[in-house]
This record gives structure tokens, sequence and C-alpha cells, in this order.
């Protein structure tokens, strides 16, 4: 039995979703790419522009954190800013990060016009004679405002106005269709080197997860055929932050449970409960009100009729906001719509992707947060 003030974690921290590891497995290939890349800039040159894509889970944020803190570890020649899209994203917000990440504070929301703020930047960049490179990360989440890849061609195109200022950017995206969005909307100035991250196999992933739980937990809580009975579920959900998540949560199980090992039910128990509820909820906490509670009508309602749909919100929104709700919950791969023909017209339908229980249990259980 555990005692009351004993824990099976040696570091609790290594299962955070934010937590980089020291060492990234299997990665050396893609790396090295990127460090190539990225060294003209180290030279006092311009950064390669550059596209990193790969479906969620497969290292690419992690990566670009390892290489921008030893960039600016060994260099000072290069700033690096890492702005997470899934926040910051529009034109002011992502230029309010940069700025952060120049001067230590983030400019004021109102009164000062975005164009000074712009200009005080490249001019900092110009007159250190440093150059920046900048990783859009989830750049899919930029494109979702209508004037957020203006923000590209400022950082871009620096150099028309600002002729010694050396810009890049990283861009990091998980969903193949918004690279044909990038493509035709960014064409004249964005034309990166692209670095591909392709999925963990089983057997990379149970390394991954292995070396983790050696990290997390005392030697002997978990055994390595546990971890591969891990390993086979992340699989299943296709992405590695299941697996890490289920290690945490099974661990607290068995704690609660005062077991000093973790069992099989312990593993169960936390991937019913929890776990794999984790990629459904990170994709369903970023929604709105509004389009929540489209998502909501959806699950309730299988193959229901935009005209009903929009029937049920009509009070509160107008046709515009409707649609673009719409076409954020299809473009996120939450929903899948269809069009189908009704007496002499047609109509489109719409259909969760995932089980409509689940969606129901996660919006239900957020609401609450
Ligand atoms: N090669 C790897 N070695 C160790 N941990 C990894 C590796 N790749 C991903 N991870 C872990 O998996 C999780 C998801 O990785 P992340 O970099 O966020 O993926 P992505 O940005 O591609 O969605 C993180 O907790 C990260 O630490
Ligand atoms: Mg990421």
């Amino acid at each position: 039995m555990l005692m009351s003030d004993e824990t099976i974690f040696r570091d609790e921290q290594v299962f955070n979703p934010n937590y980089v590891p020291d060492t990234l497995l299997f990665r050396d290939k893609e790396t090295q790419s990127l460090v190539a890349l990225l060294r003209p800039g180290l030279r006092g040159g311009k950064p390669h522009n550059t596209l990193i894509i790969g479906p969620p889970g497969t290292g690419k944020t992690s990566i670009v954190h390892h290489i921008f803190d030893e960039v600016e570890e060994i260099s000072d020649k290069m700033i690096t800013v890492h702005i997470n899209c899934k926040l910051s994203n529009t034109k002011f917000s992502v230029l309010s990060e940069i700025h952060k990440k120049l001067f230590g504070f983030r400019p004021p929301e109102t009164g000062v016009p975005y164009t000074r703020i712009y200009e005080k930047v490249m001019t900092h960049i110009e007159r250190k004679d440093i150059s920046m490179v900048v990783a859009l990360d989830d750049i899919d989440f930029l494109f979702e405002q209508k004037y957020a890849n203006d923000i590209m061609y400022d950082i871009l195109r620096a150099y028309e106005h600002f002729p010694r200022a050396r810009t890049g950017i990283i861009a990091l995206l998980s969903k193949e269709d918004f690279k044909e969005v990038l493509a035709t909307k960014l064409y004249s100035v964005f034309q990166p080197q692209e670095v591909v991250f392709a999925p963990y196999s089983m057997g990379e992933m149970y390394e991954i997860l292995l070396t983790r739980a050696k990290m997390g937990f005392f030697p002997g809580v978990i055994t390595p055929e546990l971890v591969e009975y891990v390993a086979k579920l992340t699989v299943d959900q296709g992405d590695l932050r299941v697996g890490i998540n289920l290690l945490s949560a099974s661990g607290i199980i068995a704690e609660s449970k005062a077991k000093r090992k973790i069992e099989k039910e312990d593993i169960d128990t936390a991937y019913e409960k929890k776990s794999r509820f984790v990629i459904l909820k990170e994709k369903i906490v970023v929604l709105s009100l509004l389009e929540r509670s489209l998502l909501k009508e959806i699950a309730l309602n299988k193959n229901i009729r935009s005209g009903e749909l929009r029937e049920k919100v009509k009070e509160t929104v107008n046709t515009r906001s409707f649609s673009q709700a719409i076409s954020k919950l299809e473009s996120y791969g939450i929903i899948d719509s269809s069009v189908v023909t009704v007496g002499r017209g047609r109509s489109r339908t719409f259909l969760p992707r995932d089980s409509p229980k689940d969606i129901l249990s996660v919006l239900e259980e957020l609401s609450k947060c």
C-alpha cells in the first residue's frame, strides 16, 4: 500500500502538455533540415522560409522550441519568435507577440496604430543588425481571420521599406488542405522549403512513451507491457498526446487507490473517462459560443438541414456569422456536410465527425469551466 504522503510520480511535470523533453527521439533528420534552413540567418543573412507539415502530435512544436532555444543560446545574430496562432490569430496580436519578444512587453491594445508598432519593430531589427525568424504555429487558425495573412506579407516584405531587415517565416501546419490555401493566398511572397513530419509508427510511439514513463514514474510503477498497451490505444487515436495523457491519468487513478503500481484496469478507466477525449476537447475548446451551440444541435439532430439549423439560432445571429461558423466547424474537421435534393431545391445537411455522445459530454464539461 502507498502511504498517504508517498507518490508514484518521480516528476509529474513531464506529462504536462507544454513540456518539451531534452531529447526528441526519431526526429534527427527533420531537425537537421530545419537547422540548415535557418543557418543563413545565423551568418547574418536571411533565414529560409519553411513549411513544416505533419499531423498533430508528431513533434512539430517541440522541435521548433528546441531549435529556437539553441539558436538563442549560440547566436546573437538571430532572434526567434514562436507564435501560437490558436491564441494569437489576428494581425495585431501576432505583431504584439513579436513586440513582446523584442522589447519585453506588449504594446497597448488601443491608441497606437498598427503601422507605428510595425515600424518600431522593423527599425529595431535594422538597427541591431539581426535577422528574425517567426514561427507561426498551427497557422491553420490564422486563416480564420480574413486579413490575418496580411501579417505574413508584412513580415516577409519588410525589406521593401526596411532594406536591412532580414526576416523569415516558419509555418507549422497540420492539415494538408491548408497547403493549397497558403499557396494561393501567398504565392508571391511565400514559397517555402517543406519539411514533412510523418506520423510515428507503433514502435516509435512505444519508445517515446516508455522514455516518458521512466522520467515521470519511479522504477517499477508501470511495466513495459503496459506501456505497450498504452501505445496501442494511442495509435488508435493517432496522436501521441493521448498516450502521454493516458500515462499520467492512469497514474493518478492508481495513486488514488493507494497502489504502488499501475494496472491494466487503471489504464482502461483513464482511457474511457479522460484520455480518449483529449483530442476532441482540444478541437472544441477553441470554438466560440455560437459554434458550440451549432455543434450541439448537429450532434443532437443527425443530418440536420441547413435551414433547420439556421432557424434554431436565427434570433441571435445574422446569416453571415452563421455561414462563417459552419465553415469553421467544417474546416477544423469537426463536422461534415453533404448536399441533398429537397423537392426541387437543394439543401446542405450536417453530421458530426465524432460520436454525438462524446461531443455532448465534452460540450457539457467545457460549459462548466
Ligand atoms: N520525438 C519525440 N520524442 C519525445 N516526445 C515527443 C516527440 N514528438 C512529440 N513528442 C511529445 O508529444 C507531444 C506532442 O508533440 P508536439 O510537438 O506538440 O506535436 P505537434 O506540434 O506536431 O502537434 C508533446 O508532449 C511532445 O513532448
Ligand atoms: Mg503543435
